[in-house]
């Protein structure tokens, strides 16, 4: 959960004890994209947290605004702007998360793989760049389609000598966060307690919630499991459809997103329980990148939860073989066109 420290000492002792969080640590985080509509949510969100030291804000236009505006909040972190291929590599220095949501949004009518064209190239110039800069730092990939821009980045790092699996994340916290709040909503069930893992990848089919293995146990019918499951796999395409044109989830994604940093600096920091899912590299499939519940450490992912892919029901069993050929083929398309480049 994000700890909000936006109450200034100078207020009442009752309610600073509630509300405010000591800086303890001195992170230092960069969002490659900060201007855009997941950017600058994502950005504020990310000043609200005790963890971080400094916040660095890259993106190709606008960028100084949105950090002139965010720095005058009293919060610890520092804000610096950066803009334009000469600034990239300062921005990135010594920086121990790396978020990045830069590139184009779906549009109605279109799938996540529709924007692989335009996408593909910023992820991989963006990444190359964090290879030269900051290669020991955590990455996180928001950028669609995230099922081929995953193994993008992992193709580039190799390239350039740097690639630490267990530091880069396809982020596929909104799937959770959508699953637990829909899972609460029809469960009638305290959305502090609910927690659906969910596997696969992060589109249509790929998206594969585990209701079977919701916390707290819980019974569906066949109705709910399939219904519930749809309307998971499509709350993407149902933003898109509602912001007719205007792009896709932003404040959602920035929720989670945040959800996702505040974790991996948890982490960083020396929490030996933090544990969210995500799209990495894996063994738990005969697939190379599967999005699935994982242990986070200071050193990047510590484990992979196998547990959960056990026992499985057979509606998820058959989910899971049908969602292989489609991930499978978004995988290679990425990796694909690493090795095409000149
Ligand atoms: P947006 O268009 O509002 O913002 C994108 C920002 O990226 C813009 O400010 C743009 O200037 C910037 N940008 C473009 N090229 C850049 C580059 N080379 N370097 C730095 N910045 C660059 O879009 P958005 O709504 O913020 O969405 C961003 C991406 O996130 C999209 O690809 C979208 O599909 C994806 N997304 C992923 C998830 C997920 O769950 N992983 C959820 C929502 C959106
Ligand atoms: C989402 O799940 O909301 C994102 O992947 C954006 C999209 O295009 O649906």
């Amino acid at each position: 959960a994000i700890q909000h420290s936006f109450v200034s000492r100078a207020q009442k002792p009752s309610q600073r004890s509630y509300n405010y969080v000591q800086p303890r640590a001195s992170y230092k985080v960069a969002i490659l994209g900060a201007a855009g509509g997941i950017g600058q949510p994502l950005a504020l969100l990310i000043k609200m947290s005790p963890l971080v030291s400094t916040l660095k804000l890259y993106d190709v236009a606008n960028v100084k605004g949105v950090a002139a505006d965010l720095s005058h909040c009293n919060t610890p972190s520092q804000v610096f702007d950066f803009t334009g291929d000469k600034e990239l590599a300062s921005c990135l220095k010594d920086v121990n998360v790396v978020v990045i949501p830069a590139g184009v949004p779906r549009k109605p009518g279109m799938t996540r793989d529709d924007l692989f064209n335009i996408n593909a190239s910023i992820v991989k110039d963006l990444i190359e760049a964090v290879a030269d800069n900051c290669p020991d730092a955590f990455i996180h990939i928001i950028s669609n389609p995230v099922n081929s821009t995953v193994p993008i980045a992992a193709e580039v790092l190799k390239q350039k000598g740097v690639y630490d699996p267990k530091k880069l994340f396809g982020v596929t916290t909104l799937d959770v966060v959508r699953a637990n709040t829909f899972v609460a909503q029809e469960k009638n069930l305290r959305l502090i307690d609910v927690d659906v893992p969910v596997v696969g990848g992060h589109a249509g089919i790929t998206i594969l919630p585990l209701l079977s293995k919701t916390k707290p146990s819980v019974a569906f019918t066949d109705e709910e499991v399939q219904e519930l499951t749809v309307k998971i796999q499509n709350a993407g395409t149902e933003v898109v459809e509602a912001k007719a044109g205007a792009g896709s989830a932003t404040l959602s994604m920035s929720y989670a997103a945040a959800r996702f940093v505040e974790s991996s600096l948890r982490a960083l920091d020396g929490d030996s329980d933090v544990y969210e899912c995500s799209y990495v590299q894996s063994n738990l499939t005969e697939l190379p990148f599967f999005a699935s519940r994982i242990k986070l450490g200071r050193n990047g992912v510590e484990a992979l939860i196998k547990s959960e892919l056990e026992g499985l029901t057979e509606y998820e069993q058959k989910a899971l073989e049908a969602l292989k050929p489609e991930l499978k083929a978004s995988i290679e398309k990425g990796i694909n066109f690493v090795h095409k480049q000149p």
